[in-house]
């Protein structure tokens, strides 16, 4: 037993999982092979598919699904994230639009796939992907490019969760090559993004010719030296991860420096993170999906610290996942997606805004897989 939890919190994750199996198991039905990205009213009114097969949410369907199955061994799950991942492969053939988050896109899917099934085909998509996400890198700035067009020397923190489909293809094919890249990209993150007091810039304008640091843009949040809650919930998840596939101490060093700094500023809210932690005091806006992102990263550092260290983060995870369930969550079965309430960027307000968006209700449903050791490492 990896956890212990007092009654009302078993009470509540039993419920809780109880709630998830009901909402998947109509959603798996209803939603199939389908891509779903933003639910509008209670419904997944387009296919991603069909709009914007490149588009970077497009695996989260799929990683759900893969959960799912892990969990329960149901193959209608395995079945469903198999046709997703099939769509998403066309992403893979058409190739030019693609972009730095091919690690979001193909760790849950084909990555999913081969890790719980063996299946080959799904380790070559895989290991195309890591290709793709590896050509990026530019061994002068010694990091990986984000999107396309003119941000030639554009370096964002949310690369930090793409960079574990490296770790995976470099133990996979047994050529550190892919380990190099991903580290000096984890490195590049660490000096240029990550900040003094553990919070982060979202991007870093890098001179493409040797590194250095041009610009730091507000990005997603609310402006330049503001703190995107979303990205530091990627650089708290990342760099756990980075430790977790490397045992590089520096990387868990700086996964605590930023839970740290995340556990301080959602302690006033209730547990639940504003979209940006430097934002003017009104409007009072807030991003579900940042707290269910940095729950499931705290509950990676506590995979690697010692035993009196670990309540702090298992415990800020518990609260951020139980203040969302009660404050976010919609259970009625007939109603598309999970989480609400989750805003993509400061500024927006048009669809992406105070809406369920599909990788909150994966990074929830992770979350409570953990704390019940029924999930598996995607990442
Ligand atoms: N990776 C883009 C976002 O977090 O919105």
């Amino acid at each position: 037993m990896k956890y212990e939890f007092d009654s009302e919190t078993k009470k509540w994750l039993e419920e809780t999982y109880s709630k998830i199996l009901a909402k998947m198991d109509a959603e798996c039905l209803r939603i199939g092979d389908k891509i779903p990205y933003i639910s509008e009213n209670g419904k997944y009114v387009h296919d991603m598919a069909e709009k914007d097969i490149y588009w970077w949410t497009n695996g989260f369907w799929a990683g759900m699904l893969w959960q799912m199955y892990h969990a329960t061994e149901d193959e209608k799950y395995k079945n469903t994230a198999r046709a997703v991942g099939k769509k998403l492969d066309r992403a893979l053939e058409g190739y030019i639009e693609l972009h730095h988050d091919v690690g979001f896109m193909w760790l849950h899917s084909s990555v999913a796939d081969y890790r719980l099934t063996g299946s080959k085909e799904a380790r070559t998509n895989g290991l195309h992907a890591a290709n793709i996400l590896a050509g990026r890198y530019n061994p002068h700035g010694k990091f990986i490019r984000a999107w396309n067009g003119d941000c030639t020397g554009w370096i964002i923190i949310d690369c930090m969760m793409n960079i574990p489909l490296l770790y995976w293809a470099s133990n996979e094919q047994k050529d550190p090559r892919f380990l190099y890249i991903a580290t000096d990209h984890a490195n590049t993150a660490m000096e240029k993004l990550v900040r003094a007091d553990g919070s982060c810039n979202h991007i870093g304008i890098l001179n493409p010719e040797n590194g250095e640091l041009l610009e730091a843009p507000g990005g997603q949040g609310y402006a330049p030296g503001s703190s995107w809650s979303r990205g530091q919930a990627w650089a708290v998840y990342g760099f756990a991860l980075s430790y977790a596939h490397t045992k590089n101490q520096v990387y868990l060093d700086t996964a605590k420096k930023i839970a740290h700094y995340f556990i301080a500023n959602v302690s006033g809210t209730g547990f639940l993170p504003l979209v940006d932690f430097r934002a003017p005091a009104e409007p009072v806006i807030f991003d579900s999906t940042a707290g269910v992102c940095a729950a499931c990263g705290m509950l990676e550092i506590a995979e690697h610290v010692g035993e009196f260290e670990k309540p702090l983060y298992i415990n800020a995870a518990v609260n951020i996942l139980k203040a969302t369930e009660k404050k976010f969550c919609n259970w009625d079965i007939d109603f598309d997606s999970i989480v609400g309430n989750g805003v993509a960027s400061y500024h927006g307000r048009g669809g992406d805004f105070e809406v369920p968006i599909i990788y909150g209700d994966y990074f929830f449903i992770e979350g409570i897989l953990r704390l019940l050791e029924k999930d598996f490492l995607i990442w």
